[in-house]
């Protein structure tokens, strides 16, 4: 189960990466057209894999947490405070920004200021994402 969480996990990450640059160019290419229900869409698939990973990533710090020793210190340990403070709070900042930017197209504002703070929200989400991903210590490919 733990296996298979942590694979879905990872193969998340390349749908969430995939679909946030797709968001943020979209935004950007169309910032003097309208915003399009195809734009919301775009906008509604990236939410649904952001909240899936997050849930996903909270069952998987929950078992995780459960597993750990006794009496092991998890903010002394650079590897344990990575996975189970660093990358958990710095991708729920991440999650919080693309809900956010989702969230746009609800406001009373023009359709260029929603593609700029989509476009924006969404970027800042990438960076965080990419600095926060666990290059390292993943397979690139989920499973291997
Ligand atoms: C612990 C897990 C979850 C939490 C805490 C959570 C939290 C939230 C919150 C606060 C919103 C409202 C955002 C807003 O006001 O715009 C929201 C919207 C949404 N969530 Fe989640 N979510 C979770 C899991 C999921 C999962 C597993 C999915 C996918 C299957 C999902 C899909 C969505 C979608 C599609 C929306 C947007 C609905 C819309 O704007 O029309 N969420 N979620
Ligand atoms: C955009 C959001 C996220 C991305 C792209 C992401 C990506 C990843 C990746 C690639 C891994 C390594 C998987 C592997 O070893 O096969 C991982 C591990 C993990 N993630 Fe996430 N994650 C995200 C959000 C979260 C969140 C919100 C939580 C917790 C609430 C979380 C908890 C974990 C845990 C506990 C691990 C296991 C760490 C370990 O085994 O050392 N993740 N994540």
């Amino acid at each position: 189960m733990l296996k298979g969480l942590l694979d879905l996990h990872n193969l998340l990450r390349w749908f969430i990466l995939i679909l946030l640059l797709v968001n943020i160019i979209k935004n950007y290419a169309s910032i003097n057209k309208p915003f399009t229900t195809g734009d919301k869409k775009l906008g509604l698939w990236l939410m649904i894999c952001a909240h899936t990973t997050f849930l996903v990533g909270l069952i998987l710090l929950i078992i995780k947490l459960t597993q750990l020793p006794a009496g092991v210190s998890v903010m002394k340990n650079d590897a344990l405070r990575f996975s189970f403070v660093e990358h958990p709070v710095a991708m729920l900042i991440a999650i919080v920004l693309i809900t956010i930017g989702r969230g746009v197209f609800r406001k009373n504002i023009s359709d260029a200021k929603k593609h700029t703070r989509a476009a924006t929200l969404f970027l800042l989400a990438l960076i965080v994402i990419l600095a926060m991903i666990p290059w390292a210590t993943s397979s690139l490919v989920p499973g291997m």
